[in-house]
């Protein structure tokens, strides 16, 4: 009998497709994820489950999922399922690391641009005819330091954009090895030395026990007066509570966010402060991402369940 792989999330038809080229049974329920209840209900009928980040997938999903022998995740992030519980299922978790990081690493260099510009307060103003020329006195990026929290995937790709517009590169990253730095033009340093010298600061780490609150009231208060901190990697790597405090005090110039620790987040500390730029998660969301990620997680799945690989 061929396998069954549930699509609960809003995936791209070309990872149907793929399923239905290999051979695979697939039922694609885009907005199942969402209904925690029927998920449960259903689950056991599957032997694998691809999603993106709005299942969530809890040890109560895992206790009903009895055939189910993979999870694919069309993306990097896989905070939204219970790997313990799954491993002690006996079930892969696999993502997919490759395919969105470009779009992502784009979007954090338009939301750096976007801060130093002002571009969204200045676009609305606009909009409203108010024509406020003097207002939103911009800062250039050519000649700043920009401190890279993260040079793996992503944060690599940051780099290299950044060098591409001049800018200074100091990186903290502790498997960052001091040959690779070189290799990338970036200047491989501590994070209080980055908290120091950055004029911007950009974050490329999942959340992790040592990651979390990484940019903590105290560190926040460490950086350079006037830094920008953009965050386009997870919620909870900021104390957004103490980043709004620097912003009203004026020793933060400007902050741009797309990650938030409560997602969907419908109100933050950081909304309706000057020059906070907030975009809703969407790091990964270009066509060519969400393509890349489908198909690479269809391919994964497929492979994984017809050959074991
Ligand atoms: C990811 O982990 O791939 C990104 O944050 C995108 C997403 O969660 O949709």
């Amino acid at each position: 009998m061929a396998p069954r792989v549930l699509i609960s999330d809003k995936l791209s038809d070309a990872a149907v497709q793929i399923f239905r080229d290999r051979g695979i049974d697939v039922d694609f329920q885009p907005d199942l994820g969402k209904d925690k209840d029927k998920l449960a209900e259903v689950i056991g009928q599957y032997d694998g489950l691809a999603i993106r980040s709005a299942t969530k997938v809890t040890p109560t999903i895992l206790d009903k999922a009895d055939n189910l022998k993979v999870i694919g995740r069309a993306g990097i992030g896989t905070d939204n399922i219970d790997k313990e519980a799954a491993s002690k299922k006996g079930v892969i978790v696999m993502n997919t690391p490759f395919g969105n990081m470009i779009t992502t690493a784009e979007h954090a260099i338009a939301m750096m641009f976007a801060v130093a510009r002002q571009i969204p307060e200045a676009s609305a103003s606009t909009h409203a005819g108010k024509w406020e020329k003097s207002k939103f006195m911009g800062v250039e990026l050519t000649g700043k330091t920009l401190g890279v929290i993260g040079a793996g995937n992503i944060g690599g790709i940051v780099c290299d954009r950044a060098r591409g517009l001049k800018m200074k590169v100091v990186a903290y990253d502790p498997f960052l090895g001091e040959e690779k730095a070189k290799q990338m033009q970036v200047e491989k340093v501590d994070l209080d030395d980055l908290l120091k010298r950055a004029d911007f600061i950009t974050l490329h780490v999942p959340l992790t026990d040592q990651t979390k609150n990484i940019l903590s009231r105290e560190n926040l208060e460490k950086t350079k007066k006037g830094v920008r901190i953009i965050n386009c990697a997870r919620g909870g790597l900021v104390d957004e509570e103490a980043l709004a405090d620097l912003l009203k005090s004026g020793h933060v110039a400007g902050a741009a966010f797309d990650v938030f620790s409560e997602e969907p987040a419908t109100d933050n500390p950081l909304f309706n402060l000057p020059n906070v730029v907030c975009t809703p998660h969407l790091g990964a969301a270009t066509t060519e991402a969400q393509e890349n990620v489908a198909l690479q997680v269809a391919e994964q799945m497929a492979n994984y369940l017809l050959t074991g690989a």
